[in-house]
C-alpha cells in the first residue's frame, strides 16, 4: 500500500482493498473480483455498472465513508442522464467515478452479473442469473489500405482487446448484419456471444434489450413467459390452448391420428409451431418489444409434445417400449424448429427422462431440487400420466403411472374441464349429508345468499378435477362411501341425495331446477374411476418408496395446475398421496415452467439438470412385479392397509363401514400402450 492509497470496501460482497487515489471504481471492483455488470466496456453508455456510496463510520473496517470521497458527477454521467433519464437517488456510474478517499460502496442487485432472482410464491428455489448469451459493446478499428483484413477479423480483435473474449466464430447469417452495423461514424457495435464461442447477433451502437422466453408446451395449454435477459424479470406472460386439440383431445388420440394419417405428424408439428410463434408475437407486443429481440428460448414439454414440436414423428412413444428418439437436451437454432425470433436465437430443450417422463418432469426436478435436500421428498405432477419423483440428496427415483384422464373430469358422468360453472370445492355435512359447494367464477358457497344470482349466467355445469377429489373424499368422510368405495344405498332412507341407479346408487350433488338440465351426480361408476386413477398414482408412489426402502416421506410437493388447485387434505383422505405431516404437503405451482425459466436464465442450471438426469433411476411401472399388489391395496379409501396417522390426527375419520357392492371394480390393465394411460 502506497501512502496516497485509499481504502474501498464493496458491499454486499465484503471485498476490500487499497488503490491509488483517482482509480475508477469499476477498475477497483474488477481487480477485487467484485461482480459488476457492463455491456459498454466502461464507456458510460449502458448504465449497467451503477453503484452508490454509503455514508457513515465503519469502525470495524476503519473507514469514514462519504459521497465527497468520490469524484464529482462527470460529464459522461451527465450525458448518460440526458439520454436515459435520471439515475436513482445517489447512484453513480462506477466506470466514470473515481476514488478520492476511503469509501464503502454498495453494488445493488441489478448491477451484479450473477445476481439472485428472488423466487415467486410457490417456487422452491431462487434463480441465479447467468445468461448463456452475453452482450458486448466494441469499437472496431478503421479499415485501411495498409491492413487488408476483413471486418470480421477486426471484430474478433476488438473483442479480445476490450473484453478478453477469444476463440469466437461468427454465425454466417450475421455477416450482412455486421456490414450494415458498421455504418456509424464511431464504428461502435453490440454483439451477442452465445456460450463464449458463437456470435449470434450484431446491432449498430448499443443494444441492451435482450429478451428470452421460457415455454411449457402442454397437451392442453401452452404457457410462456417473456423475460428481460438483463434482469431476469418476467416482462409478460401468456398462454394459449394447444391447437392440436382439433386432432385429438388427449395425447394418445393425437398419436393415433398420426398413425392413421400420413401427413398427420407434419400437421401437428405445424399447428404447435404456429401457436408458439403467435405466442411470441403476443408476448413481445405486451412488452412493447420485437420478436427479433428474443435471443434465447428454453422449453419444457412432455415427451410427445417435445417430439412433435421438434418435428420428430411421435408414433414410437405410443406403444411399448415408448422409445424416445433422443433423451438428451437439445441446443439448436430456434429457426431450425420453425420458431420465429431473432434469426440466430438459441433454443434449449431440457432433457427427457424416459418415454413417459419428459422434459417437463426434468423442469420440475430442476425447479424443486428434491435431490438437494436431506428430506425424503415426493414430487407428483398429476396428469393423464402422472410423473412421480422421490428423492433426497442420496438418490433420485422417477416413474410415471397411468392415472388416466379421470382427474381432468373425463370418464366422470358430470365431469368437465376447469372452466366457469364447474364445481371446484365441496363440503358435505356429516349429519344431514347435505352438500355445499363453490363453482369456478364465484367466491360464494352454494348455501350463501346471492349464489343463485351469481351463477345465473352460466349455471352449475359439472365438476372439475379438484371438485371430484373433494366430493369423493367428503362422501367418504360423511359415511356415504364405504372403505371399498361403495355408495351406501341404505342411506336413501335418510336423504333424497342418495338415488338408486340400477343396481348401484348415486349421490346428488346439485339438483337442477330446470327439467332440461340434468342434475350433477356422483355415480358409483364415477367413484370407481377415481379409485382406479388414484390407485394407479398411489401404486406408482409406493413402488418408488419400496425401491428407496422407506415407508414414509418427509414432504410432498404437488406440481402442475391440478396440484395448485386441489385441497391437500382431501387428496390425502382419498389416498391419492401417502400419509405425511399435512404442513409438509404443498403446491409447487407450475414447477415445470419454473424449471424452464431457470434453464433460460442460468446456463449452469442446464449442466445441473443434465447431471441430475444422468443419475436418476427410472422405475418402469409396466414391468414392476409389485405394481398390481400396490394397486389393489390402494383401491381402498384412503387405503386398504396403509395407516394414515398424520391425516387422522387432524381430520376426524368416519366410522369403518363395509357395504355390499352392486358393482365389481375392474382392475386397471397393465400398460402396454398409451391408450391404457
Ligand atoms: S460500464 Fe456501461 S455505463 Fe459504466
Amino acid at each position: 500500500m502506497a501512502e496516497a492509497d485509499v481504502k474501498v470496501l464493496f458491499m454486499p460482497s465484503g471485498r476490500r482493498g487499497f488503490f491509488p487515489r483517482g482509480t475508477p471504481l469499476l477498475d477497483a471492483a474488477r481487480s477485487l473480483g467484485v461482480d459488476i455488470d457492463s455491456v459498454c466496456g466502461g464507456r458510460g453508455l449502458c448504465g449497467r455498472c451503477q453503484i452508490s456510496c454509503v455514508t457513515g463510520s465503519f469502525a470495524k473496517h476503519q473507514i469514514e465513508s462519504d459521497v465527497d470521497h468520490l469524484s464529482p458527477f462527470s460529464a459522461t454521467e451527465a450525458k448518460f442522464v440526458e439520454r436515459k433519464g435520471p439515475l436513482k437517488d445517489g447512484r453513480r456510474l462506477s466506470c466514470h467515478t473515481t476514488l478520492l478517499d476511503d469509501a464503502v460502496i454498495d453494488v445493488p442487485a441489478e448491477s451484479q452479473v450473477h445476481r439472485q432472482i428472488v423466487r415467486k410464491e410457490m417456487e422452491a428455489r431462487d434463480i441465479r442469473l447467468d445468461i448463456a448469451t452475453r452482450l458486448y459493446y466494441v469499437q472496431i478499428g478503421e479499415p485501411s489500405l495498409e491492413d487488408p483484413r476483413g471486418e470480421v477479423q477486426f471484430l474478433f480483435e476488438a473483442l479480445e482487446r476490450e473484453w478478453g473474449v477469444t476463440d469466437v466464430t461468427l454465425a454466417d447469417s450475421q455477416l450482412p448484419a455486421l456490414q450494415a452495423a458498421l455504418t456509424r461514424e464511431d464504428r461502435g457495435i453490440t454483439v451477442a456471444v452465445y456460450q463464449e464461442h458463437l456470435i449470434t447477433g450484431i446491432w449498430p451502437g448499443l443494444f441492451d434489450q435482450p429478451r428470452g422466453i421460457a415455454i411449457d408446451v402442454g397437451s392442453t395449454t401452452v404457457a410462456a413467459h417473456l423475460c428481460d435477459l438483463n434482469s431476469g424479470e418476467v416482462l409478460a406472460s401468456a398462454g394459449v390452448m394447444n391447437p392440436q386439440i382439433r386432432y385429438g383431445e388427449d395425447l394418445m388420440s393425437r398419436v393415433s391420428y398420426v398413425m392413421m394419417h400420413p401427413e398427420g405428424a407434419e400437421l401437428l408439428t405445424n399447428a404447435i409451431r404456429e401457436a408458439v410463434n403467435d405466442l411470441f408475437v403476443e408476448l413481445s407486443d405486451q412488452a412493447s418489444g420485437r420478436v427479433e429481440d428474443i435471443l434465447e428460448i428454453a422449453l419444457v414439454a412432455n415427451p410427445i409434445m417435445h417430439h412433435i414440436l421438434l418435428g420428430i414423428n411421435p408414433v414410437n412413444l405410443g406403444t411399448a417400449p415408448f422409445a424416445l428418439t433422443t433423451s438428451a437436451a437439445i441446443d439448436t437454432r430456434a429457426t431450425e424448429m420453425g420458431l420465429k425470433a431473432h434469426p440466430e436465437a438459441r433454443l434449449y430443450c431440457l432433457p427427457c427422462i424416459a418415454g413417459h417422463v419428459g422434459a417437463d418432469a426434468a423442469g420440475v426436478i430442476l425447479a424443486e431440487a428434491p435431490d438437494r435436500s436431506e428430506a425424503m421428498t415426493l414430487v407428483v405432477d398429476v396428469g393423464t400420466n402422472a410423473e412421480i419423483v422421490l428423492a433426497n440428496n442420496q438418490r433420485l427415483l422417477v416413474c410415471s403411472s397411468p392415472t388416466g384422464p379421470a382427474f381432468e373430469g373425463a370418464q366422470i358422468s358430470s365431469g368437465q374441464r376447469a372452466t366457469i360453472g364447474a364445481i371446484e370445492r365441496v363440503r358435505i355435512d356429516r349429519d344431514t349429508l347435505e352438500p355445499r359447494f363453490k363453482c369456478i367464477g364465484s367466491d360464494l358457497w352454494s348455501d350463501e345468499p346471492g349464489f343463485s344470482d351469481a351463477m345465473a349466467g352460466t349455471g352449475v355445469t359439472g365438476i372439475c378435477g379438484s371438485g371430484i377429489i373433494e366430493v369423493v373424499a367428503e362422501m367418504y368422510l360423511a359415511g356415504i362411501l364405504s372403505t371399498d368405495g361403495v355408495v351406501d344405498g341404505a342411506l336413501a332412507e335418510r336423504t333424497q341425495r342418495i338415488k338408486a341407479d340400477g343396481r348401484t346408487f348415486s349421490y346428488v350433488l346439485h339438483a337442477s331446477s330446470d327439467p332440461e338440465i340434468s342434475d350433477v351426480l356422483v355415480t358409483q361408476n364415477d367413484v370407481r374411476q377415481i379409485q382406479l386413477a388414484k390407485a394407479a398414482l398411489y401404486a406408482g408412489i409406493r413402488l418408488l418408496m419400496d425401491e428407496m426402502g422407506v415407508t414414509t416421506v418427509d414432504r410432498i410437493r404437488l406440481a402442475g395446475a391440478f396440484g395448485s388447485h386441489i385441497s391437500v387434505s382431501h387428496a390425502m383422505v382419498l389416498g391419492l398421496i401417502p400419509d405425511c405431516d399435512l404442513e409438509q404437503v404443498t403446491s409447487a405451482g407450475n414447477a415445470a415452467g419454473a424449471g424452464a425459466r431457470m434453464a433460460l436464465l442460468d446456463r449452469n442450471a442446464r449442466l445441473e439438470i443434465a447431471a441430475t438426469i444422468a443419475r436418476a433411476e427410472r422405475i418402469e411401472t409396466a414391468v414392476a412385479g409389485d405394481f398390481q399388489a400396490h394397486f389393489v391395496g390402494a383401491m381402498g379409501l384412503p387405503h386398504q392397509s396403509d395407516p394414515f396417522p398424520n391425516l387422522f390426527a387432524v381430520v376426524a375419520p368416519p366410522e369403518a363401514k363395509m357395504v355390499e357392492s352392486g358393482d365389481a371394480p375392474k382392475r386397471r390393465r397393465r400398460r402396454s400402450s398409451r391408450a391404457d394411460a
